[in-house]
């Protein structure tokens, strides 16, 4: 384990927000974790735990601690003829993982390829990507409590998962570290085709013989088409989830505006697409400064280079307050604010 001070965290965030960690440890061991955790000298700073950096906006140095989870490892626990049990620790890179379990057959996550960051965050907002949740191959995580040190063992239920959200975001928010992930995969995987422009895009590449492997290249192709390299343009993805609203908004919304981007959900609310929201208020590709809008998707805002976390976060509030006032929906923000 290493711990250092006053470190730079531009390259540990891909906002690539210049901003500084008072301390920052890189932990390979579950054991690191828990000596560090029980470091006097540490013990009393505020820590953060920091994954790929690929969900969160720095808008201040940190003032304490900075934990970076570089725990590494995936293995086969369980197989059975029809489900493999893959336990991948927080620390592996998420699309390689995807990759590895492709590799192997295992069918489930390929239609959430070429998201960024590590295996440990990815129940943290219950990632989704193309008409898929981690929620529907999740089958248990483990994590240390922060305050005790402790192992523990949650089940999908214990994760409360939702549209972006996991009792990690709610209830015990800052109480555990994730260390390691189980994902129930399919070794007969049936294919998740329907969502976005997936279809048109298998046909677009002339697959005959649907696979995982096929799926998860239409994604990765869909998604470098409209979403910004992180390495090229900082940004953290979706800024904003898209929201939630009950029929008889959505139909005075829908009259109001007809071309309105929505789709029913089960519980009789409509998703609204936060993106088209954000376009039509005029947003889309614009820059001020460093901070902007990226010009081929308005719910990813971007960093031009030199963007400090204040500038793009007042940005967002500009979009947050002309969307309510356009359209009277209130957007929330899906990046972790520090
Ligand atoms: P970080 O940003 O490092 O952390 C996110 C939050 O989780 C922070 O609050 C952090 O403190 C906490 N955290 C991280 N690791 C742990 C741990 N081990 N234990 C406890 N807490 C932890 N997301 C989607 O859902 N779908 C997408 O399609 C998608 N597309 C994206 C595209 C781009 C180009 C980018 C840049 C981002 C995208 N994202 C998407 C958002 C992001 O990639 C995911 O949320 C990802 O899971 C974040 O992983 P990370 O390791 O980078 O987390
Ligand atoms: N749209 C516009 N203008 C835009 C962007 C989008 O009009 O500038 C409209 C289009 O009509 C489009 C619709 O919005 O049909 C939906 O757009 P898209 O398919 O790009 O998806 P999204 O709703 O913008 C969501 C997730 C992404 C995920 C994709 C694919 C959220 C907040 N975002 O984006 O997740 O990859 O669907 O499933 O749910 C992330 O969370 O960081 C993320 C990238």
């Amino acid at each position: 384990m290493t711990v250092t001070a006053n470190q730079p965290l531009k390259h540990f965030n891909t906002f690539g927000i210049d901003a500084q960690a008072a301390w920052l440890a890189h932990c390979t061991e579950v054991s690191e974790i828990q000596q560090i955790l029980s470091d006097k000298n540490f013990t009393q700073v505020p820590l953060l735990v920091l994954g790929g950096g690929s969900n969160i906006l720095f808008t201040q140095n940190w003032n304490g601690l900075v934990l970076r989870n570089e725990l590494k490892g995936i293995t086969v626990i369980a197989e059975g003829d029809n489900h493999v049990y893959v336990k991948a620790m927080a620390g592996e890179p998420w699309h390689p993982f995807v990759q590895w379990c492709i590799g192997r057959g295992y069918g489930g996550l390929e239609n959430l390829s070429l998201i960024p960051g590590l295996v440990g965050a990815s129940p943290m907002q219950n990632i989704g990507a193309y008409g898929v949740e981690i929620k529907d191959v999740f089958h248990e995580l483990e994590a240390m409590c922060i305050a005790d040190r402790s192992m523990v063992t949650f089940s999908a239920a214990d994760c409360a998962f939702g549209y972006r959200e996991s009792v990690f975001k709610r209830t015990l928010k800052n109480q555990y570290i994730i260390t390691s992930v189980t994902y129930r995969l399919h070794k007969k995987p049936s294919f998740n085709t329907t969502y976005g422009a997936i279809e048109q895009e298998l046909e677009r590449m002339g697959v005959k013989d649907l696979s995982i492997q096929a799926i998860s290249q239409a994604v990765i192709n869909i998604r470098t088409s409209k979403l910004p390299d992180p390495t090229v343009i900082g940004n953290a993805g979706s800024f904003f989830k898209n929201p939630e609203v009950p029929p008889t908004q959505y139909q005075i919304l829908k009259s109001a505006f007809p071309t309105i981007s929505a789709y029913a959900l089960a519980n009789g609310n409509y998703k609204l697409a936060a993106g088209w929201l954000i376009e039509q208020c005029g947003w889309k590709g614009f820059r001020k400064g460093e901070a902007g809008v990226h010009d081929k998707q308005a719910l990813v805002l971007v960093n031009h280079g030199q963007a400090t976390g204040s500038e793009i976060y007042a940005l967002s509030s500009d979009i947050l307050d002309s969307v309510q006032q356009k359209f009277g929906v209130i957007l929330e923000r899906e990046v972790n604010i520090i």
